[in-house]
């Protein structure tokens, strides 16, 4: 028997007294990528964030190669998360002032690699998304395209179990956007890591290995 990289079992989380998520079951493989689809306010988001750790749902249950969530005390489970996922976000979501290395090197600071190699691997997984050149850059001073590949480096640089991605191409143009999910999947396939992708757009989520569809919070 394999085990999967995420398993979610009748998974639900509510704001309120408003269920946004509702029992879903649903798992991914290494080397999966699966995308979310579904409308505005459908719960993709929530979806995601419950499935990566972020927040712990109301009910059900989700395991990482076969570790359960809760099985680990906080302070562990925040560990578990830096070393076994990676996470993009629409907007980049990388530190301003730092240099583009300086970002995605912290991936790996986090869970205690030391400088160097911490700044080698970071060089390399800045490489395989093809902006070594600009290591030295402030994020701030980037485009947006170039942003999310370096969002993508770091999201990488650990060699993650699963990769976490919210519309990671929602800020750019047709172009760019195809080139970034191209690179996520060809890192994370390369890696093992499964592929966890939210996205609107269609083409996208054609190129997927499967679609979850979700609707008022439920998978259909
Ligand atoms: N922090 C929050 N507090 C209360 N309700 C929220 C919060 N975040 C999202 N929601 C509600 O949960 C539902 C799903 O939101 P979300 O997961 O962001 O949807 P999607 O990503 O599919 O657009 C929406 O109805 C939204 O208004
Ligand atoms: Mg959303």
């Amino acid at each position: 028997m394999t085990t999967a990289q995420l398993q979610a079992s009748d998974v639900s989380f509510r704001y309120g007294e408003e269920w946004t998520v509702r029992e879903a079951t649903f798992s991914v493989e290494s080397r999966e990528v699966v995308a979310i689809c579904g409308r505005s306010g459908a719960g993709k988001s929530t979806l995601l964030h419950v499935a990566a750790g972020l927040v712990a749902p109301d009910s059900g249950a989700l395991t990482c190669r076969g570790v359960g969530y809760d099985e680990l005390s906080e302070s562990r489970r925040a560990d578990f998360r830096l070393r076994n996922f990676g996470l993009v976000f629409q907007f980049g979501d990388l530190i301003p002032e730092l240099t583009l290395v300086e970002n995605v090197e912290l991936a790996l600071r986090l869970t205690g690699t030391r400088k160097r190699p911490a700044r080698e691997r970071a060089m390399a997984a800045l490489d395989q998304v093809g902006i070594a050149h600009l290591a030295a850059k402030q994020s701030g001073s980037v485009s947006g395209g170039e942003l999310q590949r370096a969002a993508i480096a770091r999201a990488v640089v650990h060699e993650p179990a699963v990769v976490f991605a919210d519309e990671p191409t929602g800020a750019l143009d047709d172009k760019n956007s195809e080139r970034v999910v191209e690179l996520l999947f060809d890192v994370a396939r390369a890696q093992g890591a499964a592929v966890l992708l939210v996205t609107h757009d269609r083409q996208i989520a054609a190129a997927c290995d499967r679609i979850l569809t979700i609707a008022d919070g439920q998978l259909v």
